[in-house]
């Protein structure tokens, strides 16, 4: 390397070679000399090039690192600051008085006029915003998304219930009336807009305990395509004033944006009771909850994509206005099944079993008046519990007799009370 000092790769000592080469005699030899010394020095010369390149491709590969680093070091750097900076409040936007200034209510009580960030769009703000706040200054700097309960939206049923229409006996007058008022409308409006009437805006099922009404409301669930949102009437009552309604409007508004949907009330006599003038603070609180479903329900077309379906066992307690034309205005009843009914949900209920050949069904039907789909799934069960225990793995008529004596003894005194429940409300 020492040798390749010079800017023409020779040095001294390569000089004074040549001089002494070119003093001997031979010229042969001498240019013989000069081209090896040039072949040589070509050589040389590739190589140094070669490793000029590596050495530039370091470079520019530290250069890229260099920047790399540079920005990590200012992405740190700005998280630091980031973490650092002070919290903002929370207010909600009460009106907005010109295109610079708002009106706000902070989280902490008082009202202010403040300033709003010239990055933030006029549309956004609006009155009943939530937004962000600088501490000092109160300027709003950011607008928060609506806020959403997570009650309400763990009521969309995501994974439906396996129970299909087709699991449902007896009740095919009342499927069929459920499909044409709460379906049809949902996927076909066009057909109502041409004859010019509108749909029921609510279906209302009602019936004795046990008769298969919230089965109904799985099945629609299952079979529907629209989103199927499912609350329990007691879940609408909270402890806080305000809260139940609350509730009622955000159900509503998810509603909308999730449509065509479905909303389910079961158990609406917890919430639709009637309204009485004196009452406990609790009272009035669901009777505000109560109201607030009423509007909601005035409050949207019916030949909207939201359609509702309740369900209750006492519909004698209900308050009259939920029943008015306009909103539960379509009254499916669900019966205690009849004798037909009872063979084809006895049929469905031990079609999983293994029972004996010759099973008379007919004659269990007769067996069991008054008895309700869920009296019967009762019986179809007990008597395999009957077979299970004996050690038998095939149901026999012995233990279908034996479950329908077991279930219907003890249903027989509810059934005496919800009889004379009746006559004392007629
Ligand atoms: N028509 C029917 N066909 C098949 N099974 C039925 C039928 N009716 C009721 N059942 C059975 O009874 C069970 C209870 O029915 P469901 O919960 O639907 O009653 P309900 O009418 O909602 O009663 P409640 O008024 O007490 O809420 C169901 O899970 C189902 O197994
Ligand atoms: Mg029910």
């Amino acid at each position: 390397m020492g040798s390749t000092g010079s800017p023409s790769g020779m040095d001294k000592e390569d000089i004074n070679n040549i001089a002494q080469k070119k003093s001997t005699k031979d010229p042969d030899e001498f240019s013989q000399y000069l081209i090896d010394r040039m072949h040589q020095l070509e050589e040389h010369n590739i190589r140094l090039k070669e490793e000029t390149r590596k050495v530039e491709s370091e470079k520019k590969f530290a250069e890229s690192q260099k920047v790399k680093y540079e920005r990590e070091v200012r992405r740190l750097r700005s998280e630091i600051e980031r973490m650092k900076a002070p919290p903002l409040l929370v207010g909600t936007v009460m009106e907005e008085l010109d295109g610079e200034r708002v009106l706000i209510k902070s989280s902490a009580g008082p009202n202010f006029v403040v300033n709003i960030s010239t990055f933030i769009s006029k549309d956004e703000i609006y009155p009943g915003a939530q937004v962000a706040l600088n501490q000092q200054s109160l300027a709003v700097v950011n607008v928060l998304p609506a806020p959403k309960d997570p009650l309400v939206h763990g009521m969309e049923i995501i994974e439906t219930p396996t129970v299909s229409y087709a699991d449902i006996g007896g009740l095919d007058a009342q499927i069929e009336e459920i499909k044409e008022a709460v379906e049809l409308p949902l996927i076909a409006p066009e057909r109502f807009e041409a004859v010019g009437v509108e749909p029921p805006k609510g279906v209302l099922l009602i019936g004795p305990p046990g008769t298969g009404k919230t089965m109904l409301a799985k099945a629609v669930a299952n079979e529907t395509k629209a989103t199927f949102i499912r609350i329990v009437g007691s879940e609408l009552v909270q402890k806080y004033i305000g809260e139940g309604a609350r509730l009622v409007r955000e159900i509503f508004v998810m509603a909308r944006e999730k449509s065509p949907s479905i909303i389910f009330i079961d158990e609406l006599d917890a919430v639709g009771a009637r309204r009485i003038d004196t009452g406990t603070s609790g009272d009035r609180e669901v009777q505000r909850t109560l109201m607030q479903l009423l509007a909601e329900m005035d409050g949207f077309d019916p030949r909207g994509n939201v359609k509702l379906m309740a369900a209750t066992n006492r519909h004698d307690i209900l308050d009259p206005a939920l029943l008015r034309p306009g909103r539960f205005d379509r009254i499916i009843t669900v019966p205690i099944p009849s004798f037909e009914a009872r063979i084809e949900i006895l049929k469905l209920h031990s079609r999983k079993m293994k029972i004996a050949p010759g099973i008379n069904f007919e004659r269990m039907a007769a067996l069991t008046p008054d008895a309700t789909g869920a009296d019967l799934k009762a019986i179809t069960m007990e008597a395999g519990m009957f077979a299970v225990r004996e050690e038998r793995d095939v149901v026999e008529w012995s233990d279908f007799e034996r479950a329908i004596e077991k279930v219907m003894k003890s249903t027989r005194p509810s059934l005496e009370s919800r009889n004379s429940g009746g006559v004392m409300f007629a």
